[in-house]
C-alpha cells in the first residue's frame, strides 16, 4: 500500500513512516518544505540501512500520491494542512493522529481541549467532508514507535464513519509489530479516544516514562462466549 505521511517530519509521523517502511509498505514523508521532507528521509535510512521504500514530496503531492493517509501535525496545524492536500484526500482513508492538547495553546500536554466539532477527527472530517477520516495512533507513542528492535505493547484504538475504509487499514495499521487495531465504531467516539492521550501523557510524566499506552482485554473471551 502507498502511504502518506503529511507533516511526518516531526516525532509521531517519522516514528510512524519508520514503522511502516521497516514493514515494507511504500511510504512518501509529507512536509511542507521538500528539503525538511528529504532530510527526513535521510533519518529513517540511517535508522534502517538503504532501504528503496521511502521518499519525500510536499505534503500535497504526497497526498495525491497515496492511497492511505496519516496526519500527524499540530492541533494549531491541522486546519491549513488539511486544507493544502484536499485534492490528493478525496475519497482516501485518512488517519487522523491529531490530539487537541492544551500544550497546543501554551498550557499543559495532560489537559485536553474540547472542540466545537466534538473532536479533533470530527473537525478533521468538517473541514475534509470528501475524505474518509479515521481517528488513529492517538494512544501510541512516538518513543513507541523508534523502539525498532521491539514489539509495541499497545492497542490502536481507532474509529470512523466508513467501515471499509477501517477494514482497510486495520491490516496495513497491524504490520506493525505488537499492535493490535481495536474498532471503536462510529466517528462520534473520536473525543473518547483522544482524550486517553493526555491521561496516559500524565501518567508518563507521573512514572518518569515514555512508553504509557493501552492494551483492551477481554474482548477475545467475549467473541468465544457468543
Ligand atoms: N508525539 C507523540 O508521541 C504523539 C502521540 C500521540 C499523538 N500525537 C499527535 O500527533 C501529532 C503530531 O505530533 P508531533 O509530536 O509529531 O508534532 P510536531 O513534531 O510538533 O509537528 C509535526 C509536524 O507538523 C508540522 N507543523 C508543525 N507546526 C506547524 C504549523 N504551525 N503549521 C503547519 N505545519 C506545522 C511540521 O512539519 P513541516 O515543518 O515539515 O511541515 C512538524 O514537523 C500531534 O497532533 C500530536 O498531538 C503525538
Amino acid at each position: 500500500m502507498k502511504v502518506a505521511i503529511i507533516g511526518g517530519t516531526g516525532g509521531q509521523g517519522l516514528g510512524i513512516a519508520t514503522r511502516f517502511v521497516q514493514a515494507g509498505e511504500d511510504v512518501t514523508i509529507g512536509s511542507r518544505t521538500v528539503e525538511k521532507a528529504e532530510a527526513a528521509v535521510e533519518k529513517v535510512k540511517h535508522l534502517l540501512g538503504e532501504v528503496k521504500n521511502v521518499a519525500s514530496a510536499a505534503n500535497p503531492d504526497a497526498a495525491k500520491w497515496a492511497d492511505v493517509l496519516v496526519l500527524t501535525v499540530p492541533l494549531a496545524a491541522q486546519k491549513e494542512t488539511l486544507i493544502s492536500i484536499r485534492e490528493g484526500a478525496v475519497g482516501k482513508p485518512l488517519l487522523d493522529a491529531t490530539g487537541p492538547l492544551e500544550s497546543c495553546i501554551g498550557g499543559s500536554a495532560s489537559r485536553y481541549i474540547d472542540l466545537p466539532e466534538g473532536s479533533a477527527a470530527q473537525r478533521a472530517q468538517a473541514i475534509l467532508p470528501e475524505a474518509k477520516v479515521i481517528c488513529a495512533f492517538n494512544n501510541i507513542s512516538q518513543s513507541w514507535f523508534m523502539q525498532l528492535d521491539e514489539a509495541i505493547d499497545c492497542d490502536c484504538l481507532i474509529c470512523g464513519d466508513d467501515r471499509d475504509a477501517k477494514a482497510l487499514v486495520t491490516p496495513l495499521i497491524e504490520k506493525i509489530p505488537g499492535v493490535r487495531v481495536i474498532d471503536c465504531g462510529p466517528l462520534e467516539r473520536a473525543c473518547i479516544i483522544e482524550k486517553i492521550t493526555p491521561l496516559l501523557i500524565g501518567l508518563n510524566i507521573r512514572n518518569r516514562c515514555q512508553f504509557g499506552g493501552i492494551r483492551v482485554t477481554g474482548l477475545e473471551k467475549g467473541r468465544a462466549c457468543s
